[in-house]
């Protein structure tokens, strides 16, 4: 059943079967990387789904078998100035990955490939994430000369511990799905045919509870972590400063022309 009340697009296709919505990010010949635009219909199919009270729980999802979400569009940020960058980072926590984190209702990231830099911190932002057994995680942010401005940089440590997340930003290493696993940063891995109806299973057994209990339950759990707001805004200005720097400039041509890049530490 199509969510005739949730705004989808091309970009963003929207599902309620059994009052679980299903988000899909649709822009696999990007391998359905982040831009501005997708943020915002992000942001307004969660604020829909806030008020309906036939949405009991979200999952969230990429098209195509290759990536969940590759990170945020490298092309829209590359000629970004510190303060587009910086405000960037600050729009993006306000509209879905702090959004999604103070989200009331249970949202599911079902981990269908790729999730890299922005990919993995809207992985992070959800409640429960599920990979698939053929997922990579990672941030490979410091090959572009910056930081993760989603989130990342707090996040992270609070499922895998400070040392795993700072060898993980610091590398830039992939993770498997295994690994994954095995460090706590996934709840689950399954086989990639079997992850949204794995998903489903888990969004039916949460969605029958009271909803009001499972908002309370949500904003008691992340009380505890409130702590990490100044970690975030930290993150924020650090991100935009990124911006300023040759290394940055350097890191996103390089991407773009598809070649190695040359750090100078300028
Ligand atoms: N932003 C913009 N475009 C992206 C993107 C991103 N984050 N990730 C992938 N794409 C684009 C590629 O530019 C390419 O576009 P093109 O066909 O027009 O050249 C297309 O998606 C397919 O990606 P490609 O790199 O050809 O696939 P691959 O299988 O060789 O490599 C990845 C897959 C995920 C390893 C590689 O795409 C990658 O490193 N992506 C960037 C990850 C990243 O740095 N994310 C953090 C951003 S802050």
């Amino acid at each position: 059943m199509t969510a005739a009340h949730i705004p989808s697009s091309e970009t963003l296709l929207a599902e309620l079967q059994d009052r679980v919505l299903t988000l899909t990010l649709n822009r696999p010949e990007k391998l359905n990387a982040l831009n501005i635009a997708l943020i915002d219909e992000l942001h307004r199919a969660l604020e829909a789904a806030a008020r309906h009270s036939e949405v009991g729980v979200v999952i969230v999802t990429g098209s195509g078998l290759k990536a969940f979400v590759a990170g945020a569009d490298i092309s829209e940020f590359a000629h970004f100035s510190p303060e587009q960058g910086k405000q960037l980072s600050a729009e993006g926590h306000r509209k879905l990955f702090s959004y999604a984190e103070q989200f009331p209702k249970p949202i599911i990231a079902a981990i269908n490939g790729f999730a890299l830099g922005g990919g993995l911190e809207l992985a992070l932002g959800c409640h429960i994430r599920v990979a698939s057994e053929t997922a990579k995680l990672g941030f490979p942010e410091l090959n572009l000369g910056v930081i993760p401005g989603y989130g990342g940089t707090q996040r992270l440590a609070h499922l895998v511990g400070k040392g795993k997340a700072l060898e993980m930003i610091l590398t830039t290493d992939m993770v498997t799905a295994t690994e994954a696993h095995r460090l706590g940063l996934v709840n689950h891995v399954v086989a990639p045919d079997n992850l949204l109806p794995f998903c489903m299973e888990m969004a039916k057994k949460m969605a029958a509870k009271s909803p009001l209990a499972l908002r309370t339950a949500l904003t008691t759990i992340l009380a505890g972590y409130a702590h990490s707001q100044g970690g975030l805004e930290t993150e924020i200005e650090a991100f935009g400063a990124c911006f300023g720097t040759e290394d940055f400039k350097e890191g996103v041509s390089a991407f773009l022309e598809k070649r190695k890049a040359v750090f100078t530490g300028k």
